[in-house]
């Protein structure tokens, strides 16, 4: 049973945590960046916070000598390649993301000889070896940019088909080759769950990511990365929204929007892998300056070279 004595208990624990981690954060001249969808109390924290394009930049424009990276594997990944002078920390080793171990290297070097003339787009959420041999990567922020930016009609996307089918409807000119990947937390939201909670929450908008499966997709009224939703939220005339991605999402779109409502139409949209990180294990992450990420530097340099081409579209040129 849950006391409030134990709540008081773990507020009081997660308070004199907090102050550890300031302390440790100072003095190793660290940064501590942050995933949408962390826990709260992780985001509480942050210095910095956002979706994976907006990390993948703010890790390049820190000045801090040691990055905190609370995310998955693939985000501390690239935060390592774009900073090789950087010590690039992720709390907890095991915290991986199932869609980018989805594709290995092998299998997308047998699928480019079977398109010779295709160029290659990976998203984000990938390895290094597999943005190595990548032309160009991608976030969910801006896959149909990149994609649009590109000469080539016949695109390999890879790895996840909801964003690639998602980048087919906008883009009927080029040609979208497939992977079979997908989030699993993501396609956790079924058609019927969308259209409960539209019955439930008459008037509020859905809001979606578009790693959501094309049934939820067509019931949505806005598609976008979770730095989009920020947006997207502030500017909107409705007072509630169905959020069908992530629940770390809520934290922050309450915080900022205290007179809007927010929904899941699930509640089994939790990322285990998000949820590994807690205070406890940044504090022993900053303590003892583990787990480093390191990228062997033939494979980081190759894996550089397909970020920054995507920096360039984002942004004209990139980040320095
Ligand atoms: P965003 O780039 O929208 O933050 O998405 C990251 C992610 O991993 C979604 O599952």
């Amino acid at each position: 049973m849950h006391t409030q004595r134990q709540d008081s208990g773990d507020i009081k624990y997660n308070e004199s945590l907090k102050k550890k981690i300031e302390k440790l954060k100072k003095s190793r001249n660290a940064v501590i960046i942050v995933h949408n969808y962390q826990r709260d109390e992780i985001q509480e924290i942050a210095d910095i916070s956002g979706d994976s394009l907006a990390l993948s930049q703010a890790a390049v424009r820190t000045d801090a000598d040691v990055i905190v990276f609370c995310g998955v594997q693939f985000m501390a990944e690239s935060a390592s390649i774009l900073n090789p002078g950087k010590k690039v920390l992720l709390p907890v080793m095991e915290a991986g993301c199932p869609l980018a171990d989805m594709i290995t290297p092998e299998k997308l070097r047998a699928k480019k000889k079977q398109y010779p003339g295709a160029a290659v787009v990976c998203y984000v959420n990938s390895s290094a070896e597999v943005k190595a041999a990548s032309d160009i990567a991608c976030t969910s922020s801006n896959a149909i940019e990149v994609v649009r930016s590109l000469k080539e009609k016949d695109i390999i996307f890879v790895p996840d088909k909801n964003l690639g089918r998602y980048v087919q409807a906008n883009l009927p000119e080029k040609n979208i080759i497939l992977w079979d990947g997908f989030c699993p937390t993501h396609i956790r939201v079924q058609e019927e769950d969308i259209v409960k909670a539209k019955e439930l929450h008459k008037g509020a908008e859905v809001i979606a990511h578009p790693e959501c499966n094309p049934e939820v997709l067509a019931l949505s009224d806005h598609i976008c990365s979770t730095g989009g939703m920020f947006a997207y939220v502030k500017k909107s005339p409705a007072r509630e929204f169905i959020i069908s991605t992530e629940s770390g999402m809520l934290y922050k779109l309450q915080k900022d929007n205290p007179d809007k409502k927010f929904y899941l139409p699930t509640p089994h949209l939790v990322c285990a892998n998000m949820k590994l990180i807690t205070l406890g294990w940044i504090a022993h992450s900053l303590e003892k300056m583990v787990y480093e990420i390191k990228v062997d530097d033939e494979v980081r340099k190759k894996a550089k070279v397909t970020l920054d081409r995507m920096l360039t579209v984002t942004m004209g040129k990139p980040e320095k």
